[in-house]
C-alpha cells in the first residue's frame, strides 16, 4: 500500500510517516516546509531505516500536484498540510483560506485526475466551536468556529461531505483532532513551532529551558474544579495510529464520508499540564495567573465512542507520557530541527 503524506514532514505528519513505514507502507512525502523541516524527514527514515519519497511542493502549485498525483498513483491520501496559529488567522485570513481551502481544492482536483479516492483529512475539534454539551461526541452541533483557522477546517469538511454525496467512488475520513502533544518517545521527532509557540505544551517545554521568561496561566476564573480551562490532550504516537486505523477503515468498510474525534476522553486542567511537566522534568515551574484568552473555551474534551467502535482505536498514553516525551524532545533539540 502507498500512502501519499501532504505535510508529512510536520508535526503530527512526521509521527505518521514512522507509523505507516513501520506498517510496511510506501511513504511520499508532499511538503513546502513552510513550517516543518527537510531534517525531520531524515529523522523519519533513519528511525524506521526505510526510505521515503520527498516533494518540496507547495499544494498552492496545482500543476506540480497534478503531476506527482498522477505519476504516484497512490492508494491513500493523508493531508495534513494547512496553517495552523488561530492567532495568525486573525490577522491573515485572506493566507489562511489560500493556503488550507485553495490548497485542498487544488489537492482534490489533482486527485480526481489520477483517480485516487481515498482520503484522510487532518481537521480539529476547533469546528465544534463552543460545545453545548460535554463530552463532545460526533453528533455533537457543528455551528461556526471561533477563528478563521477553525473556518477553514470547517469549509474544507463541508467540501468533502459535498464531494462524497456526489460521487460515491469517495471514501473519506475527516478526523478531528482533540489537543495533540507530546512526541516520539526516541527523542528524535517533535513538534518544531515557528517562533514564540502558542500553544501550551511547547510553550512550558520552551519556559523550562529558558527560552521563554514567563509561563502565563491564561484565567483561572472558568467554571472548571480548579479554574483553568479543560483540555483533551492526546499523544501525537496515538494520532498516528489513530490514522493508520482510519487507512483500515475506509479500505475494509468504504464508508463514504466519516468522521471521528480523535481524543482520550479525559480532561486536564492548564494546571495538572504543568504539575505533569514539573513531574516529567524534575523541575518546579513558577508561573503567574494572568487574564484569560481571547477565544478560549473553558471546557473541551471528547466522547472517544465512536473511534473505538467503529475504528478499534483508543489512546493509550497518558498526560504523564505526554510530558516524558515533550521533555525529552526538547532537551536533546533545544532549536527544534536545525538544518
Ligand atoms: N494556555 C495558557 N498559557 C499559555 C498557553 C496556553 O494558560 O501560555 C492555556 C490556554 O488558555 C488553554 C490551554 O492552555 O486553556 C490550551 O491551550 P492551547 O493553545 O495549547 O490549545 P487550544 O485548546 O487553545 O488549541 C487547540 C488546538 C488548536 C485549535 C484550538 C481550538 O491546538 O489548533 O484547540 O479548538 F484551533
Amino acid at each position: 500500500m502507498k500512502a501519499l503524506l501532504t505535510g508529512g514532514a510536520g508535526y503530527i505528519g512526521s509521527h505518521t510517516a514512522v507509523a505507516l513505514l513501520a506498517e510496511g507502507f510506501e511513504v511520499t512525502i508532499v511538503d513546502n516546509l513552510a513550517n516543518s523541516s527537510r531534517v525531520a524527514v531524515n529523522r523519519i527514515e533513519s528511525l524506521t531505516g526505510r526510505n521515503t519519497v520527498f516533494h518540496e511542493v507547495s499544494l498552492l502549485d496545482a500543476s506540480a500536484i497534478t503531476a506527482i498525483l498522477c505519476d504516484e498513483v497512490p492508494d491513500v491520501v493523508i493531508h495534513f498540510a494547512g496553517l495552523k496559529s488561530v492567532a495568525e488567522s486573525v490577522d491573515h485570513p485572506l493566507d489562511y483560506y489560500r493556503t488550507n481551502v485553495a490548497g485542498t481544492l487544488n489537492l482534490l482536483d489533482a486527485m480526481v485526475a489520477s483517480g485516487v479516492r481515498s482520503l484522510v483529512f487532518s481537521s480539529s475539534a476547533t469546528v465544534y466551536g463552543e460545545p453545548v454539551r460535554l463530552p463532545i461526541d460526533e453528533t455533537s452541533p457543528i455551528t461556526d468556529a471561533a477563528n478563521p483557522y477553525g473556518r477553514t477546517k470547517l469549509h474544507i469538511e463541508r467540501m468533502l461531505q459535498d464531494l462524497g454525496a456526489a460521487d460515491p467512488d469517495w471514501n473519506i475520513a475527516l478526523l478531528r483532532y482533540f489537543n495533540p502533544v507530546g512526541a516520539h518517545e526516541s527523542g528524535e521527532i517533535g513538534e518544531d513551532p515557528n517562533g514564540i509557540p502558542n500553544n501550551l505544551l511547547p510553550y512550558v517545554c520552551q519556559f523550562a529551558v529558558g527560552k521563554q521568561d514567563r509561563l502565563v496561566v491564561f484565567g483561572n476564573d472558568y467554571p472548571t474544579p480548579d479554574g483553568t480551562c479543560l483540555r483533551d490532550y492526546v499523544h501525537v504516537t496515538d494520532l498516528a495510529s489513530g490514522h493508520l486505523a482510519a487507512l483500515r477503515f475506509l479500505n475494509d468498510e468504504k464508508p463514504g464520508v466519516a468522521c471521528f474525534n480523535l481524543g482520550t476522553g479525559k480532561a486536564s486542567s492548564v494546571i495538572e499540564v504543568i504539575h505533569a511537566f514539573e513531574r516529567a522534568s524534575g523541575l518546579a515551574l513558577a508561573y503567574d495567573i494572568g487574564p484569560r484568552r481571547s477565544g478560549d473555551v473553558p471546557a473541551s474534551y471528547t466522547n472517544p465512542d465512536k473511534a473505538r467502535l467503529q475504528l478499534g482505536w483508543t489512546a493509550v498514553k497518558t498526560l504523564d507520557d505526554i510530558c516524558q516525551d515533550a521533555w525529552r524532545w526538547q532537551c536533546r533539540n533545544p532549536d527544534g530541527y536545525v538544518a
